[in-house]
């Protein structure tokens, strides 16, 4: 880490973190890695001195325990502070309606299922839920999973296989990237948010072969908007599959993952 971005980061305001490692990161203390361990390789020993200097300089800023409901202002340490980590992007948590919903369900329904989803673990909420999303969103059916991460994951590994490929935008998120993996399918990167790189990337299709490419809608990391105009119209010239992800949008009523 840079001199100067260590000293922007020391910029910090009076509130003090909380130490996720019970002390395991003193001040001043350096970690000394064992040599025989499954800690010994270099992601973790990077990890191990970013943690090392960071918490006991308060700025090791995950696996921080709320001591609050998640919202605008949360609480830690006894302290409250201005979140704008989460993903609350519609801001109902602790709407009293859905507090109340999710009360009278575990009431009837207890506080887990039984198993997964495809096992033993759905339930008729589920389906309620999904039909209605389907209604809402004018689509011929919809499927819920438990984090974006596991609905790329599914989505991508469960369509295509070794014999397609993949085209993704540089900075679209790291499950692409898994799922891709996870699917054996071939992948491709084109320039961030840049139309004339897609479209070269698909121009070398090679024969035979189905292509997906995926976007998003608003990438969370740097707030950039994808130009899907003109990456529509680039799937239909080349007939294309094209998923975009976006979570931003649900208010509009406009579909948060697109597949077509
Ligand atoms: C495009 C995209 N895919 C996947 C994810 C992962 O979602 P989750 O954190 O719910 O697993 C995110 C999270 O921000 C995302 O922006």
């Amino acid at each position: 880490m840079s001199n100067s971005l260590l000293q922007a980061l020391s910029v910090q305001s009076t509130k003090r973190l909380g130490d996720p490692f019970d002390g395991y990161f003193k001040k001043g203390t350096k970690w000394t890695p064992r040599t025989d361990g499954l800690l010994d390789i270099s992601n973790a020993k990077r990890w191990f001195e970013v943690i090392g200097w960071g918490s006991p300089n308060d700025l090791y800023t995950y696996q921080q325990a709320l001591e609050s409901k998640s919202g605008p202002r949360v609480r830690l340490g006894g302290q409250q502070f201005l979140m704008i980590s989460s993903y609350d992007y519609l801001g109902l948590i602790g709407h009293p309606a859905i507090e109340a919903a999710a009360i009278e369900a575990i009431g009837e329904y207890g506080t887990s299922t039984g198993g997964v989803r495809l096992l033993v673990g759905t339930t008729d909420l589920h389906r309620q839920f999904e039909r209605e999303l389907a209604a809402y969103k004018g689509a011929e059916a919809a499927m819920t999973f438990s984090s974006g991460y596991m609905a790329n994951l599914g989505i991508v590994s469960s369509l295509l296989g070794p014999d397609d490929r993949v085209i993704i935008d540089a900075k679209a998120h790291r499950s692409i990237v898994e799922a891709c993996r996870l699917a054996r399918v071939p992948m491709q990167r084109f320039h961030h948010n840049d139309p004339f790189s897609l479209q070269q990337k698909l121009a070398s299709k090679p024969s035979g072969r189905r292509t997906l490419i995926v976007v998003e809608g608003v990438y969370s990391m740097d707030g950039d908007i994808c130009p899907l105009p003109d990456i529509v119209e680039l799937k239909k010239q080349h007939d294309a599959f094209l998923m975009a992800f976006g979570k931003f949008d649900i208010k509009s009523g406009k579909p948060s993952l697109i597949i077509e």
